[in-house]
C-alpha cells in the first residue's frame, strides 16, 4: 500500500475530525462505527428470540406437500429461493469481506437485511459475520416477514396492536428503505386474508400486500454518504448517523422500490396480458403481483385449496448465484438441491418473460428495440456485476455470420462492449473520495466506498419520468430516455448481404472482472478464492439468453419468392 493512500486517508481524516490522529495501518478500513449504520426500527435486544420461530415450525403445516404438489406450498419455493439462501452465498460472504476491509462495521450493515434474524440474535452486531448461527444463516425467514409490521401507522387499517409496538421504538422509520424494519416482539403472525382460519395467533395485516414491505429492503443507500445541495455526494462526518433517513438524500446503492414507486405499476397497475401474476389476473401493480403469482393451492398441507394462493418463489434473476450456491451447499444437509433446481428454473422464467425485442429496417439500418415489461429497472437490484446487452447476428443466405454486435467469448468470459449498448450501472470514487481512500478516482468496485454514479444505462419501466427518477436518486446516467420511455432502441448499419438478423438479450449476474474484483482484493479471508472456483466451476457466470427474434428482411422473401 503506498504512502499516496497512507496520507490521503489521514488527510481525509483531519477534514472530518477536525484534528490529526496517531497514524493508521496502510490498510486500515475508514474507521466507521456502529452509529453511522444506525437506522430506525426494531433493534437488538427489542424481540425475545424464542418468539421467532425457524422455517422449519412453519415447514410442518406449510410444507411437506404430496410429491405433486410441491411447486405450491410456501416452504419449498421458499426454500429454492434467493432470500432463503442469503446466509448460504458465497458472493454475498465474499462481498461483505471487501466491504469491511474499506470501511469497517459496514457488515452489520449488510446483515441487517441479508441475515435479519441476526438483528433477533444479536449476531449482527459482529460485523465480520463471525457469530452467524444456523438461524440466522436461514436469510430472509418466514416468520421474519410474518412479524413485520408497517411503520406508517394509518388509523382504521393498521392493526390496533401495531400502535403500542411503534410506541415502544426508540425512533420510527420513515421510509421504506435500508432494513428500516419494525418487528412485533411478540411474534404474533400477521398475513393478509380476513378469512384465514389458522393454528395460530394471526393477526389481518394490509402491509403485507403493500409493495412497501419489500421496499423496506429493496431500496439500499449508503446510509454514510449524503446528498449535497448541488447533487453530488460525500461522505458523512465519522460517528453520525444519517441526518434523514431519507433514501433519496443517500448515495444510491439499489434502488428497486424507488424505481416501481415511481412507475405506472404503483400508479393503478398494469395490464400486462398475463405475462405475470397468475392468477390474481392481467392487471399487475405490486411487487407481490408479480414476484409472488397466485396460483390454485391450499396454503398448508391439510387445507382447501384457494384459486389464488400467493406463491412464495420470489423468483428474480438469481440464475447463476443459484448454480453457485448450489455447488458451494452440495454437501449441506440443511440444503435441498431440489427446492434450489426449481428456484433456477423459476429465475429463467422470470428472465424470458422481462423483456421482448422488436426489429425493423430502414435505409440499410437495423432498427433494435428492447422492451421492459419489469416494475423497475432492467436490470433492477444489486448493481455488482449485473448487466444485460442485445447481442445481433447478421446472417447471409447461405447462413453465413457477416458479422454482429454484443459478442461474448466464453472462453475469455469477455463481451465485446464496444459493438453494443450495456444496461448496467457503475458507480466510481469523486476526486475527493479519491484522495481519502488513496483509490484512483472514477468507476470503482469498491461498493462501500463509491460516491459518485459513473453510468446507469438501464432500462427504465413504464411511467417513467427523467425528473422524478433524479428527484429520487434514480438518475439515468451516461444515455438518454425520453419522459415515458420504457425501452432502448438503437441502429446498427447492416452489412451489405444480410439476408435475415437474429437478435438475442442477454443477461449476466456474474461478470469476470466482478468475481476477480473480489478475489484479488481480498486480504483477509478465503471467500474470494473460493467464491473464484465455484465460479470456474459452474460455468463462469455464462450469459443467460433472455429472448430471442430473428428478422428476414424483405429483399430475401424477393428473391426466393415468397411474397
Ligand atoms: C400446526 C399447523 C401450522 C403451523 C406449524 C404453522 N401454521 Fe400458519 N397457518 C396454519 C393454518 C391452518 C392456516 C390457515 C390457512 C388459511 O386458512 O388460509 C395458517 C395461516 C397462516 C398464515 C396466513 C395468512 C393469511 O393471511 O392468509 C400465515 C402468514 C402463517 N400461517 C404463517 C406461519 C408461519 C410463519 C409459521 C411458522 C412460524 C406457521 N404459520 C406455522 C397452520 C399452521
Ligand atoms: C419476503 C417476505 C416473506 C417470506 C420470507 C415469507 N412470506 Fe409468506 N407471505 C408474504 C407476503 C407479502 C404474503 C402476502 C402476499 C399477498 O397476498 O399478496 C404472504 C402470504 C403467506 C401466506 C398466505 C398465502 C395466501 O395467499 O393465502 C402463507 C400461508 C404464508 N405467507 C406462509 C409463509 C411461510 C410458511 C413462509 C416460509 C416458508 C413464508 N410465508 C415466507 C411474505 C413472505
Ligand atoms: C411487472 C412485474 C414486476 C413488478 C411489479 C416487479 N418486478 Fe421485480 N422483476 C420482474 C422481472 C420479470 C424480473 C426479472 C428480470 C430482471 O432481473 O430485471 C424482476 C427482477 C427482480 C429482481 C432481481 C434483480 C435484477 O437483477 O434485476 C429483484 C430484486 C426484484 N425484481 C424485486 C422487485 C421488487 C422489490 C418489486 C417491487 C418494488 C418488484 N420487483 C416489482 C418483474 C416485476
Ligand atoms: C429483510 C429484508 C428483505 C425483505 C423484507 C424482502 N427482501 Fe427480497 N431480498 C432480500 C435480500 C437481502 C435478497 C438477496 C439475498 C442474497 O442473495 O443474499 C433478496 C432477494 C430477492 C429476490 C431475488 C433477486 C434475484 O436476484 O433473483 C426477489 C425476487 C425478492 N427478494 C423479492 C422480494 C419481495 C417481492 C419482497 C416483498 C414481499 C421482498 N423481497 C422482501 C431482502 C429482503
Ligand atoms: C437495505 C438492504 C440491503 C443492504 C443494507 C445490503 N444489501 Fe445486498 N442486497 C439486497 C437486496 C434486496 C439484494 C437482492 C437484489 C438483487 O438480487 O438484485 C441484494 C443483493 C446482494 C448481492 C447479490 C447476491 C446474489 O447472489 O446475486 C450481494 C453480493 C450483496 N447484496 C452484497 C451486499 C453487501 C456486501 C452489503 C453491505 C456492504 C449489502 N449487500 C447491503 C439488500 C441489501
Amino acid at each position: 500500500m503506498g504512502a499516496m493512500r497512507w496520507l490521503g486517508r489521514i488527510g481525509w481524516l483531519a477534514v472530518i475530525l477536525g484534528a490529526w490522529l496517531l497514524p493508521l495501518a496502510a490498510q486500515t478500513p475508514i474507521p466507521m462505527t456502529p452509529r453511522d449504520f444506525h437506522v430506525p426500527g426494531t433493534q437488538i435486544g427489542d424481540m425475545p428470540l424464542a418468539n421467532l420461530l425457524e422455517p422449519n415450525v412453519c415447514r410442518a403445516c406449510h410444507g411437506n406437500y404430496q410429491a405433486a404438489d410441491v411447486a405450491r406450498e410456501p416452504y419449498a419455493t421458499w426454500a429454492g429461493s434467493l432470500m432463503a439462501l442469503g446466509g448460504k452465498d458465497p458472493l454475498y460472504f465474499a462481498q461483505v469481506t471487501n466491504a469491511n476491509q474499506d470501511v469497517e462495521n459496514v457488515g452489520s450493515f449488510c446483515t441487517r437485511c441479508h441475515l435479519p434474524v441476526a438483528v433477533v440474535t444479536g449476531h449482527v452486531a459482529q460485523a465480520d459475520g463471525s457469530t452467524l448461527d444456523a438461524h440466522d444463516k436461514q436469510g430472509v425467514t418466514c416468520h421474519f416477514c410474518h412479524s413485520m409490521v408497517d411503520p406508517v401507522y394509518k388509523p382504521g387499517i393498521s392493526p390496533p396492536e401495531d400502535a403500542s409496538i411503534l410506541a415502544a421504538l426508540d425512533a420510527v422509520p420513515g421510509y421504506a428503505s435500508n432494513a428500516m424494519f419494525v418487528l412485533d416482539p411478540e411474534g404474533r403472525r400477521r398475513g393478509p386474508r380476513e378469512d384465514a382460519n389458522p393454528m395460530h395467533e394471526l393477526i389481518v395485516s394490509p402491509f403485507h400486500r403493500d409493495a412497501a414491505l419489500c421496499g423496506t429492503c429493496h431500496d439500499v443507500g449508503n446510509v454514510a454518504v449524503s446528498k449535497q445541495a448541488n447533487g453530488t455526494y460525500r461522505y458523512n462526518a465519522i460517528d453520525t448517523e444519517s441526518p434523514s433517513h431519507d433514501p433519496a438524500q443517500q448515495f444510491p446503492l439499489e434502488r428497486t422500490y424507488t424505481e416501481w414507486k415511481l412507475s405506472a405499476f404503483a400508479d393503478g397497475g398494469v395490464d400486462l396480458g398475463g405475462r405475470f401474476g397468475g392468477t390474481r389476473g392481467p392487471r399487475v401493480s405490486t411487487c407481490q403481483d408479480c414476484h409472488m403469482p397466485g396460483l390454485a393451492g391450499p396454503p398448508c398441507n391439510f387445507c382447501d385449496v384457494r384459486p389464488d394462493l400467493a406463491s412464495h418463489e420470489f423468483a428474480g434473476a438469481a440464475v447463476p448465484s443459484l448454480d453457485l450456491i448450489a455447488a458451494y451447499t452440495a454437501d449441506d444437509p440443511a440444503v435441498d438441491p431440489a427446492h434450489i433446481a426449481a428456484g433456477r428454473e423459476r429465475a429463467l422464467s422470470m428472465l424470458q418473460r422481462a423483456a421482448t425485442i422488436e426489429l425493423a429496417h430502414d435505409a440499410g439500418e437495423l432498427i433494435a428495440r428492447v422492451i421492459n415489461h419489469t416494475g423497475h429497472k432492467l436490470p433492477t437490484g444489486h448493481i455488482e456485476g449485473r448487466r444485460a446487452w442485445l447481442n445481433l447476428r447478421f446472417y447471409d443466405s447461405s447462413n453465413a455470420l457477416l458479422g454482429q454486435t454484443g459478442g461474448y467469448d466464453l472462453a475469455t468470459a469477455e463481451l465485446d462492449e464496444a459493438s453494443t449498448t450495456v444496461y448496467e450501472m457503475h458507480v466510481g470514487l469523486s476526486a475527493d473520495a479519491a484522495a481519502a481512500t488513496g483509490l484512483p478516482a472514477g468507476t470503482t468496485t469498491h461498493m462501500a466506498l463509491a460516491d459518485t454514479i459513473e453510468k446507469d444505462t438501464r432500462i427504465p419501466p413504464r411511467g417513467f419520468d427523467n425528473a422524478a427518477y433524479i428527484e429520487g436518486g434514480a438518475p439515468v446516467v451516461g444515455i438518454s430516455y425520453a419522459d415515458g420511455q420504457y425501452w432502448h432502441e438503437r441502429r446498427y448499419p447492416l452489412p451489405v448481404g444480410t439476408q435475415h438478423v437474429i437478435a438475442t438479450l442477454y443477461y449476466q449476474t456474474l461478470t469476470r472482472h466482478y468475481i476477480e474484483a473480489l478475489r484479488d482484493g481480498n486480504v483477509t479471508d478465503n471467500w474470494g478464492t473460493l467464491l473464484h472456483s465455484l465460479w470456474e466451476d459452474t460455468g463462469r457466470g455464462a450469459p443467460i439468453a433472455m429472448t430471442s427474434t430473428t428478422l428476414y428482411l424483405v429483399d430475401r422473401v424477393f428473391a426466393n419468392g415468397f411474397d
